[in-house]
């Protein structure tokens, strides 16, 4: 592959902005030089931002392509190609795709069994190089259920499980600790009447009694034999991250208090927020904003959770909070890249993987005008 030079950029580097041209060849970073000189053959970027690829750990939106209406189950490669390609629209160069694992069969249709078929669907096109981007899976490992253990081992180490991250979204605590955030939550998505509400959380309490200690223990092992990084989720209080960091936890997903985010850090674990509640002003189930979490430099890495386009918002309202940009595009590179173990990629520096996004500003949005994936455009 003959090199590619992106010229007359301003270039995020880890340390600060400087106005350059980055080399790219074989796929890699091999050089990056200071000045506006466009050399012959090279793309002019007009002083367009070239900021390294997004990396996103968490985010459910393929969930959105596989069901775009209710009950309607779209074809599922149709709907792996949508998403990969509205990643890389937006910047994201690297996902963890989010699967949830630990379903209810018994008691609650509602959360039936798919992420084993459906990895391997992700698997099967990532490994035909139908995808524009690069792709790892997310296990949600959901303590709250029956069948968790059961679908954990049907994961083998080969299937770049890169997250376990582990879930308990029993009523009345992390995320739903005020129980009428899940009232809302759940009538609005299913309109549940009440009787079916109370029956729901009953049914939910009871599972937790029964099964969690089991199931928390057995992802603990389950992430360490895949090979794959252990994450918290919702922590809410002191002793829920003293547990976290027992498990050997380094990234907490969406603390939900000040407090158990100020715990994570003195843990040495990051915290990882939510673009959504970053850009919306607050968290849709009523926890800590993110906002408050960055203005105490307790907010380390930016999710788009359940909207793709949000995480390079978020990472210019971060820069433009803390009066430095670099800073913020850090959140939604080079610090999932560490907490994920993945350290060929996630800055502009020599040797990398040539994940690269060109960014113009509309007003004060970030529009991104070209991705490109190991040196190769994807969008
Ligand atoms: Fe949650």
């Amino acid at each position: 592959m003959p090199e590619t030079i992106l010229a007359n950029a301003t270039l995020i580097l880890p340390d600060g902005k400087m106005r350059g041209a980055v080399t790219v060849e074989g796929g890699r970073i091999v050089e990056i030089a200071e000045g506006g000189a466009v050399p012959r053959g090279a793309v002019d970027l007009g002083g367009d931002i070239l900021a390294p690829g997004l990396i996103e750990l968490h985010t459910d939106n393929l969930e959105r392509h596989i069901e775009p209406r209710p009950k309607v189950d779209w074809p599922h490669t149709a709907a792996i190609l949508a998403h990969d390609a509205e990643l890389a629209g937006v910047g994201i160069t690297t996902v963890f795709d989010a699967l949830r694992v630990g379903s209810i069969q018994k008691r609650d249709t509602s959360y039936r069994r798919y992420a084993r078929p459906l990895a391997s669907e992700i698997l099967d096109l990532r490994a035909r190089g139908a995808l524009r981007i690069s792709h790892f899976l997310h296990l949600r490992a959901e303590v709250c259920s029956e069948t968790l253990a059961e679908e954990l081992a049907e994961f083998t180490p080969g299937d770049s499980v890169g997250i376990v991250s582990l879930m308990d979204h029993t009523p009345g605590q992390r995320q739903f600790r005020d129980v009428e955030k899940l009232r809302a939550y759940v009538q609005g998505k299913r309109g549940y009447s009440e009787a079916d509400f109370q029956d729901h959380i009953a049914n939910l309490r009871a599972l937790r009694d029964e099964y969690g200690d089991m199931h928390e223990a057995a992802a603990v092992a389950e992430a360490a034999r895949l090979g794959a990084v252990l994450a918290s989720h919702d922590d809410t209080t002191e002793d829920h991250v003293t547990t976290s960091a027992a498990y050997g936890i380094r990234l907490a997903e969406f603390p939900t208090t000040e407090e158990a985010a100020s715990a994570c850090h003195r843990a040495g674990i990051a915290v990882m927020m939510g673009a959504p509640n970053l850009i919306r002003g607050g968290s849709h189930s009523g926890n800590v904003a993110a906002e408050d979490l960055a203005r105490m430099g307790l907010l380390d890495i930016v999710s788009s959770d359940y909207v793709p386009a949000a995480l390079l918002m978020a990472a210019f309202r971060l820069g433009a909070l803390w009066d430095d940009l670099p800073r913020g595009i850090a959140t939604v590179t080079a610090a999932p890249a560490a907490a994920s173990g993945l350290h060929d990629r996630g800055r502009i520096a020599e040797g990398l993987r040539a994940d690269l996004i060109r960014i113009a500003l509309a007003g004060e949005t970030p529009v991104v005008r070209a991705t490109w994936v190991a040196g190769q455009r994807v969008a």
